[in-house]
């Protein structure tokens, strides 16, 4: 299979990480005898520093030609501090949401048991969580007009808003998650408080009966937020909107040992986007320690759902875990009570599985 992916590699961690994806991308095409052809294209702060635009018109003609777009991260320091900047990195990120309308973002939230002590939290309340997210991704208050600032009044507004069409097909992505799984649905909102929450229930709701096999259950967020590291088990599929989404998942990151272990997917109707959930961590950049699983693993979910390549897919986790399994740590994962493992840093990491996956060839 010939597919073209454009690598999108962005700022601090990202080109670090993404390189470790490709490699490992390059890896399952030499053994599964596939060709990707890459590309590459600026985005973020790397791109304002080159073009004056966080996603500059070539990038957007690239992206529009190839079939998969593998994400780094975006974000500086600089332009957090800086509450007058009128471009940012992250608008990079979010207008390529919108312009492919990558409303769905699944997020799974995968324990690899050599990992269950790197976690701050007790492994026996982790151990055999499974959870996907499935988080709104161009709606909401992210996206919501009207927003603005009024210098004069010192004042500043964001919005949250959503239509039933938006709700609705984000909700079947996760119904239909849900069918294929445990069968259980939790929505996530605020519907004691906000008018759009009420909305997304209403929808959920009607959508229930639809779905005769799927348990629903409806939790507030602050709630949702405390259930996830009392008893994470008790999830299966969570279907919530953008900002929510955003929250609960780093907090989910946690299950999972770190931020540098989770991948996402974010599809619409003629696109996918493959990134980790982390962010470009530019205190740890350049350094070559930064964790590359979150990207490979993101690679992974890259070769099933814009390749359909459900057993090279599923050959990266494998190859990931078996890494982890003899020992091989980043800085981020490592266990301080053991002296049995072996950290190692970012290209090793990636040298690893991708070897592991050219293993996987001699059996
Ligand atoms: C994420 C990130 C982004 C978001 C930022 C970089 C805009 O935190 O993908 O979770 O808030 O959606
Ligand atoms: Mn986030």
């Amino acid at each position: 299979m010939g597919k073209n992916i454009l690598v999108l590699a962005g700022d601090g961690i990202g080109p670090e990480v993404a390189t470790e994806a490709v490699k490992v991308l390059r890896a399952v095409a030499d053994v599964f005898g596939h060709t990707f052809h890459f590309a590459e294209a600026l985005v973020g702060a790397a791109a304002i520093d080159a073009t004056g635009s966080p996603l500059p018109p070539e990038t957007i003609a690239v992206a529009e030609k190839s079939d998969a777009i593998l994400f780094g991260a975006v974000g500086m320091p600089k332009y957090d501090q800086d509450p007058s900047a009128a471009v940012r990195p992250e608008q990079g990120l979010l207008q390529l949401r919108k312009h492919f309308d990558l409303f769905a973002n699944i997020r799974p939230i995968r324990l690899f048991q050599p990992l269950l002590q790197a976690s701050s939290l007790k492994s026996e309340i982790l151990e055999g969580t499974d959870i996907v997210f499935f988080r709104e991704l161009v709606g909401g208050i992210y996206f919501g007009e009207p927003r603005g600032r009024n210098e004069a009044r010192d004042e500043a507004w964001d919005t949250m808003r959503y239509t039933k069409d938006a709700v609705r097909r984000i909700a079947r992505m996760a119904f239909e998650a849900a069918m294929r799984r445990k069968k259980r649905l939790c929505s996530v909102d605020k519907a004691n408080v906000l008018e759009s929450s009420r909305l997304w229930r209403e929808v959920v709701s009607e959508m229930a009966p639809t779905f005769p096999a799927v348990t629903v259950a409806h939790m507030f967020v602050d709630n949702a937020a405390m259930q996830l590291i009392k008893n994470p088990r008790q999830f299966d599929v969570v279907l919530t909107e953008n900002m929510f989404g955003d929250i609960l998942t780093d907090e989910a990151a946690q299950i999972a040992g770190s931020l540098g272990m989770l991948a996402s997917a974010s599809l619409g109707p003629r696109m996918g986007l493959f990134e980790p959930i982390h962010g470009s961590a530019p205190d740890i950049a350049g350094q070559g320690v930064a964790n590359p699983i979150a990207s490979i693993l993101s690679a992974g979910m890259m070769l099933e759902y814009a390749c359909g390549l459900l057993e090279e897919s599923y050959a990266i986790g494998r190859a990931v875990e078996s890494v982890l399994e003899q020992g091989f740590r980043t800085h981020d994962i490592k266990d301080a009570a053991t002296s049995e493992e072996k950290i190692v840093g970012t290209v090793t990491m990636g040298d690893l599985v991708a070897s592991q996956i050219q293993r996987i060839s001699a059996f």
